[in-house]
């Protein structure tokens, strides 16, 4: 494994694999099991995995947790070798020395969930991932659906810009008690560690209200009384179109639905988001004679 800082230098290394399948992990580093299961599929698709590891000030606000966010990068390095990485990118800095000029804007996909209280947090991260898919120019680039909304703006990036880039999504890793793994759940203490549990046995038993029939308002009422009972107040709790990321009224629809939550619990802000309805289990069936 390689690990370079070096744009032209990675550049001019990447250059003798025109033939290989090329994958780029896009990651900002502290990295967990999430992480680690989009560099999995990465090898499992492609012959050569790049992971780049870069904290992306333009996306975060002027209020959030750029300057604190954590960067174990020797630990990181570690778990990106054992995974078989072949280059890991990382950079001091992607941007030109008196700050970028020119950079993309998303429209319309960032007026709902995160976006509205995240002003300008999308721009940031096409820009950065537009960036890193120009530097490694990789036949894919693999993205977590924990990150819901900043997959779909990915996705309608590399349509609507007819992107050279096939965008893989990978499911959310959890731990044992459902909540969703993420670089900040290590600034939890251990009361707020069990609260953040809570979040996605709200979204599951949003998801039991859904198979028994209930209106939107009733679903959403569910998940906002288990919310109280255990002391969190959502930024929000919607259930949205995939497609728009806008709330819908009724759930008579040919959308795909996903509820989608976020909460400070302690000083992180935690995000999550589920199908509304649960992939139907594969049901065993007598084979026809
Ligand atoms: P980061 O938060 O480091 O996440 C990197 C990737 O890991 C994202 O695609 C995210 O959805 C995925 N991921 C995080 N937690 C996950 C989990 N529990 N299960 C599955 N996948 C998970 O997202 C970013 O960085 C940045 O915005 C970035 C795309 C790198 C641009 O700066």
């Amino acid at each position: 494994m390689k690990i370079i800082t070096s744009t032209s230098e990675l550049k001019h290394l990447l250059a003798a694999y025109k033939q290989e399948q090329v994958a780029l992990v896009p990651t900002m580093g502290c990295l967990h099991e999430g992480h680690l299961s989009l560099i999995q599929k990465a090898k499992r698709l492609a012959d050569i995995v790049v992971v780049s590891i870069y904290v992306n000030p333009l996306q975060f606000g002027t209020n959030e947790d750029l300057g604190s966010y954590p960067q174990p990068f020797d630990e990181d390095a570690k778990l990106c070798e054992q995974e078989g990485v072949d280059f890991i990118f990382h950079p001091a800095n992607l941007y030109p020395e008196h700050g970028i000029k020119v950079g993309l804007h998303v429209n319309d996909l960032s007026d709902s969930l995160c976006g509205t209280s995240r002003p300008g947090h999308f721009d940031g991260v096409v820009t950065v991932v537009n960036i890193l898919l120009n530097i490694v120019q990789p036949n894919i680039a693999i993205f977590g659906a924990k990150d819901f909304q900043q997959l779909s703006i990915i996705r309608r990036m590399v349509a609507d810009l007819h992107m050279p880039v096939e965008i893989i999504e990978a499911d959310t890793i959890r731990e044992a008690d459902g909540l969703a793994k993420s670089s900040r759940n290590r600034y939890l203490n251990t009361e707020q560690r069990k609260q953040a549990a809570e979040l996605s046995t709200c979204l599951h038993l949003m998801q039991k209200a859904a198979k028994q029939g209930l209106t939107v308002q009733q679903i959403i009422e569910t998940g906002l009384q288990h919310l109280q009972t255990h002391k969190i107040e959502p930024d929000y709790l919607q259930i949205v179109s995939e497609s728009t990321l806008q709330p819908v009224q009724s759930l008579e629809t040919n959308e795909l639905l996903r509820i989608f939550i976020a909460a400070p619990i302690g000083s992180a802000r935690l995000i999550d988001n589920m199908p509304l309805f649960a992939a139907i289990e594969h049901e065993e069936t007598t084979p026809c004679a």
